[in-house]
């Protein structure tokens, strides 16, 4: 037996850090927030995508009274801009949140399934996604989808 040790590296920022397209990627994040249909959970997320062609787009969390027919903010921006520009990359994600007449301190973070749907995207347009979590404290930040889904299951897992 050995163990294989899985590690995922994020870089810890402070709002004010991050660079010029960072921060107005995390506005547009934040921006989302106040359209999120979330009388259930209370729980507003915003989602924003950057295309490679510089296109911008947004989504928040759709709640609906059968539960799990809601749909999470990051699936609803990734969606929607691989619907426009189905040939282009996702360069960058980022996302906010929003409880308790607050944003939240600590990053928020993707759900599996929503990361599993990023990992497509990642995945089909052979192209990291920069990832963009917001929290008022920290803000994390991530290389690629991959490095939050280790063990992934994908692609090239239906070819073995
Ligand atoms: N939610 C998101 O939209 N994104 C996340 O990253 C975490 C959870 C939504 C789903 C649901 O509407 C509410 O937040 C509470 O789970």
């Amino acid at each position: 037996m050995w163990q294989r040790i899985v590690e995922t590296k994020v870089a810890v920022y402070s709002f004010d850090e991050l660079s010029e397209s960072q921060q107005i990627l995390v506005e547009e994040a934040k921006k989302q927030v106040s359209n999120a249909y979330a009388p259930y959970s209370g729980f507003h997320v915003g989602a924003a995508v950057e295309l490679a062609n510089g296109e911008v787009f947004g989504g928040n969390n759709q709640e609906n009274s059968a539960y799990p027919s809601g749909l999470c903010a990051e699936r609803v921006a990734m969606f929607y801009a691989n619907a426009q520009f189905p040939k282009v990359a996702v360069k960058s994600l980022a996302i906010a949140a929003y409880t308790n007449d607050d944003f939240l301190k600590l990053p928020v973070t993707p759900c599996g399934a929503c990361r599993q749907v990023l990992l497509e995207s990642e995945t089909r347009f052979e192209s990291d996604i920069e990832v963009i979590l917001y929290g008022t404290d920290e803000v994390y930040v991530l290389n690629n989808v991959r490095q939050l889904l280790p063990l992934c299951f994908e692609k090239s897992s239906l070819q073995q």
